[in-house]
């Protein structure tokens, strides 16, 4: 079965990306179609990026959070991205989290699931241009959830129906590019020997 990390982009304390991507594991596990899991930032104390080379340079970490970190996303093959919108763009959390990997990511898939007034949307735009440079391909749909519409006071998640819906078709395409690519990544390897 494919490996799918659900990975929560925010840390802040009472924030709301926490129940957002409850909702997501909650949604897909019912599927039954792949393994799906948490995957949370906060839990892994990054600091801001402390390792002397950069990771596209393939130099072995030096620090116990990067090693923490690599090993939990290295045995993914993709991932849904909740995140939120921070001054029209993705948390400074989750970009230092993808900042901290290269090889972890690469020839894998990824989804979005956004959240802000705006739906998020302008995250999503900038993660796509982030993503890209990674090596990560990422699918067109997209759940976008409105602090207005989908939350009560802006704190008590609570989606509308159509969401559920969209959320869906983000797993569909995900599941399809995730399964090419894990094909795609094992004959690339087979040829490197
Ligand atoms: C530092 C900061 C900047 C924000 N900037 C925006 C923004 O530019 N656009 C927007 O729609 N919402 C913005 N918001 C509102 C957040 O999207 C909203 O508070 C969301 O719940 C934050 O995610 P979190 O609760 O998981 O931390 C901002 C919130 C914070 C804390």
């Amino acid at each position: 079965m494919l490996k799918i990390g659900i990975v929560v982009g925010s840390t802040r304390p009472g924030r709301n990306g926490e129940a957002v991507a409850r909702w997501v594991l909650d949604l897909a596990t019912k599927r039954g179609d792949a393994e799906y899991q948490l995957v949370d930032i906060a839990s892994f104390d990054l600091p801001v990026f402390d390792e002397p080379v950069p990771p596209s340079m393939g130099q072995p970490f030096t620090k116990a959070h990067s090693k923490a970190w690599s090993a939990a996303i290295a045995p993914l093959d993709a991932f849904v991205f909740v995140t939120p919108e921070y001054n029209h763009s993705t948390s400074g959390a989750l970009k230092n989290a993808l900042d901290y990997l290269f090889y972890e990511w690469h020839d894998k898939a990824a989804g979005f699931v956004s959240y802000g007034g705006a739906g998020g949307v302008r995250a999503v735009e900038h993660l796509r241009g982030i993503v890209g440079e990674l090596h990560i391909a990422d699918v067109r749909s997209q759940v976008a959830l409105s602090l207005f519409d989908d939350f009560k006071n802006y704190s008590t998640f609570a989606p509308r129906d159509i969401q559920a819906n969209t959320l869906m078709t983000v797993l569909d395409e995900l599941l399809g590019w995730a399964g090419a690519l894990k094909g795609y990544r094992e004959s690339k390897h087979a040829k490197a020997g």
